[in-house]
């Protein structure tokens, strides 16, 4: 078929052969295919969905598009954690010197800002010289020696995500699960590993805002997972708010800082915790949760958590000492009324941090290393009227006017007792 017939094939539901996907995306990889024909089909399949034999073949397709990595060779287990977007959102940071330090291996494939969410590649980025463009030969070795990494999705790794990944962003296609299994399972398969966890979002600042579509997402994305034969565990957590305290571009480098320091906040540690836990139990280093907790916390309170981190970035060129993310411009956003926090628009919060320059809005955006926000107060707190509920910066005054604009409206502040769970199970 052609292109527009296996358009026209997925708009009337029917399912697209192998053959038809394969040459389609190979297609748009060599470009012989281009931007409008390709969201043609990415608008197709988010509207008509794919079967489950679609899906399998879509991955296989991605992780073949480039080279795989291979680890066989190691003594420990090579596992990987993959959050599905979110705001605030650095665990990634934290957990990859965190489980190195235990012992595991782990080479992570980091993303780029989607859509409201924010990109632990385009984070690490603000550190002066960090390097996430690597040649794979060159990544297997830092593993191996440092136990982890982050790389970006490269030309070698699966370039067909890469490409498909940059156009959902500014098409409207990104909440939608098989493109979204497509995407993250490809890379975690390409990465060689032999176990994953994922932490699902569910909340309105997730692709996915409901526990029903957040589920469908994750069996998906677990049957996926153990179909390639990586053993893959699942943390559903609540996405309602932004996570931690700061939210954007260095600030969270920041932060994760202070979480390998013991002075992190409550809520990204605890993620951090319980998605590394499940590594830990699934690679035998722990027999449970609290085991787990405990190991993690003696590495982290020793000092050789941060001492890895410092390690992972300086072996990817990152100087951690040149980090300046002090903002030019500041403004606040004030409680207009006394009372408890009810809820937050965290999608609205993401978006305000895109127009102050966290994420982009096309394709070849810059991004600045200095944008981001500080969320004093959280879902259930007394605020009195005139207290700061966020604190934004970035560096240039007309994006931080319209950041602000759109966060001023995000927060709802009533009478009620709320609670705020952090996780779903
Ligand atoms: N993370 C990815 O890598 N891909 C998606 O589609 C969503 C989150």
């Amino acid at each position: 078929m052609n292109p527009n017939d296996i358009i026209a094939a997925k708009n009337s539901g029917k399912s697209i052969p192998t053959q038809d996907l394969h040459s389609f995306i190979s297609g748009y990889v060599e470009d012989r295919i281009d931007d409008t024909t390709m969201t043609g089909l990415l608008k197709a399949i988010f509207d008509h969905g794919m079967t489950h034999d679609e899906i399998y073949t879509l991955v296989d397709i991605m992780i073949h598009s480039g080279k795989q990595m291979h680890f066989e060779h190691l003594d420990e287990y090579v596992c990987d954690k993959h959050s599905i977007g979110g705001v605030g959102d650095k665990t990634s940071l934290i957990i990859a010197p965190l489980l190195a330090t235990a012992g595991l291996y782990l080479p992570m494939i980091a993303g780029r800002s989607l859509g409201h969410t924010g990109g632990t590649l385009d984070k690490l980025e603000t550190i002066p010289g960090f390097r996430a463009d690597i040649p794979i030969v060159e990544f297997q070795k830092l593993v191996k020696n440092n136990h982890c990494g982050i790389l970006a999705q490269t030309s070698e790794i699966c370039p067909a995500d890469g490409k498909i990944y940059a156009l959902r962003d500014v098409t409207g296609t990104i909440a939608s699960v098989p493109l979204i299994v497509g995407s993250i399972m490809s890379k975690k398969i390409a990465e060689g590993i032999q176990g994953l966890v994922l932490d699902i979002k569910v909340g309105n600042g997730a692709f996915m805002p409901t526990l029903e579509k957040a589920t469908e997402l994750a069996e998906m994305l677990k049957e996926v997972g153990e179909h390639f034969g990586v053993k893959t565990d699942l943390v559903y957590s609540n996405m309602d708010q932004p996570l931690g305290r700061f939210s954007g571009m260095g600030c969270e480098v920041q932060e994760a800082i202070d979480c390998l320091h013991s002075e992190g906040p409550e809520d990204t540690t605890a993620v951090c915790f319980k998605l590394a836990s499940k590594l830990m139990i699934q690679s035998g280093k722990a027999k449970d949760e609290a085991e787990s907790n405990s190991i993690l916390n003696t590495l982290i309170e020793n000092g050789s958590a941060y001492e890895k981190f410092e390690m992972m970035i300086a072996a990817q060129g990152g100087d951690l000492n040149a980090c300046d993310f002090s903002p030019a411009y500041t403004l606040e956003i004030i409680a207009e009324k006394s009372g408890i926090i009810q809820s937050m628009d965290t999608t609205q919060i993401g978006w305000g941090l895109v127009d102050m320059g966290c994420g982009r809005k096309q394709k070849d955006d810059i991004l600045d290393p200095s944008a981001g926000l500080e969320c004093h107060h959280k879902i259930g707190d007394d605020v009195k009227k005139g207290d700061v509920l966020f604190t934004c910066f970035c560096h240039d005054e007309e994006k931080l006017k319209m950041g602000v604009e759109k966060i001023t409206n995000s927060v709802i502040i009533g009478y009620e007792e709320v609670e705020f769970s952090l996780f779903y199970n």
